[in-house]
């Protein structure tokens, strides 16, 4: 299979795992002999830079001609002043508004031996298994009016929540769909106790779930949600819900998995071209400035966003479950990096945990 992807490492320690994923691309290559064809590009802080814009809009168009999209991670202190007119998040809210990628997957699984890396119990987060479907092109993260103005009574500032029935329907479906592959349990989570839109998405959500009477769907308060989250998160099986709260509820759940290192995601669309279905990969990790260029970053996250796009855009199932299966190896063989290593254990840097996993994706 020969596949056009779109590689775009970003900022901070971006451009490190992104390196890390393609390793072990590269090596699935070899291994079933697959030619990936890959393109880079600039992007975020590194765009501003060299450009004057995070997204340049011939990137968003090689990105259109593309099969998939690997994306880093962007931003970083330098970039950061809140008057600046562009900012590195741009490029990843251009990107995913740009290609139409209104639902973003976020699983959260526990693997087994990583139940104490965690700051929560390892009774409470053993055999977690969620995936949060956050809707992604709408909401408040792009509703008009948008805008901070004067007024001779001080500043004020407007952001609006607004969504179609069609904008909630149809990433609803996806979160029925998927339910219906695994433990049959939707939760939609919403604020209907005080806001107008989110009374529409509940209702929408009643409607979309006449369609699937085999899932048991449950509406849960964005509030609700957050506590029952760290309380008894393996009672869940798949979220779905509004842009803002699903940022905000992913950075929570990615506690459980003991590092947000080890957490990939996927944004689809509905663009279907050539049998594939485009999407972009990301970690939910940002760009860590911190420990940007020092070799800590976990790369895992980045591998199995890879792994995502294996299954989701290409089809290719036996070897995205080859990757997470190299992953499973590494861990149990004991390598970690300084994310989820326990105190005094042997840390390996990001290319030596890449170098593992990759070998491991040549043997499992
Ligand atoms: C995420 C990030 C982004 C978001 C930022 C970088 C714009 O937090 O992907 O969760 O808010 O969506
Ligand atoms: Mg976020």
């Amino acid at each position: 299979m020969r596949t056009n992807i779109m590689v775009l490492p970003g900022d901070g320690i971006g451009p490190e795992v992104t390196a890390e994923g393609v390793k072990a691309l590269l090596a699935v290559g070899r291994r079933f002999k697959h030619d990936f064809a890959l393109q880079e590009d600039i992007v975020g802080g590194a765009s501003i830079d060299k450009f004057g814009v995070a997204l340049r809009p011939e990137t968003l168009e090689r990105c259109r001609q593309c099969d998939a999209v690997l994306f880093g991670a962007i931003g970083g202190p330098k970039w950061d002043n809140p008057a600046a007119l562009v900012r590195p998040e741009d490029a990843i809210l251009g990107l995913r508004k740009g290609l139409r990628l209104y639902a973003n997957l976020r699983p959260v699984k526990v693997a087994p031996f990583l139940v104490d890396a965690g700051p929560l119990k390892a009774e409470t987060v053993r055999g977690v298994d969620i995936v949060v479907i956050r809707e992604l092109t709408g909401g408040i993260y792009f509703g008009k009016p948008k805008r901070r103005w004067r007024t001779a009574a001080g500043r004020r500032a407007v952001d609006t929540l607004r969504y179609t029935e069609q904008e909630v329907a149809r990433v609803v479906r996806v979160g029925f769909d998927l339910a219906r592959l695994r433990r049959k349990k939707l939760t939609s989570v919403d604020k209907a106790n005080v806001m107008e839109s989110s009374r529409l998405w509940r209702e929408v959500t009643n409607e979309v779930a006449k369609e699937y009477p085999d899932v048991a769907l449950e509406h849960m308060l964005v509030d609700a949600c957050a506590m029952h989250l760290i309380r008894r998160p393996a009672d869940f099986d798949v979220i779905v819900t509004e842009n803002l709260f699903g940022d905000i509820l992913t950075d929570e759940a990615s506690v459980l998995a003991g590092s947000m290192g080890m957490l990939p995601s996927a944004s689809l669309g509905a663009g279907v071209r050539r049998g594939r279905r485009m999407g972009l990969y990301e970690p939910i990790h940002g760009s860590a400035p911190d420990i940007a260029g020092q070799g800590k970053a976990n790369p895992i996250a980045m591998v199995l966003s890879m792994a995502m796009m294996l299954r989701l855009s290409f089809g290719l199932e036996n070897e995205a479950a080859c990757v997470e299966r190299a992953v499973t190896r590494v861990l149990e063989q004991g390598y970690r990096t300084a994310d989820i290593a326990n105190e005094g254990a042997p840390v390996l840097t990001t290319t030596a945990m890449g170098d593992r996993i990759a070998e491991a994706i040549g043997s499992v």
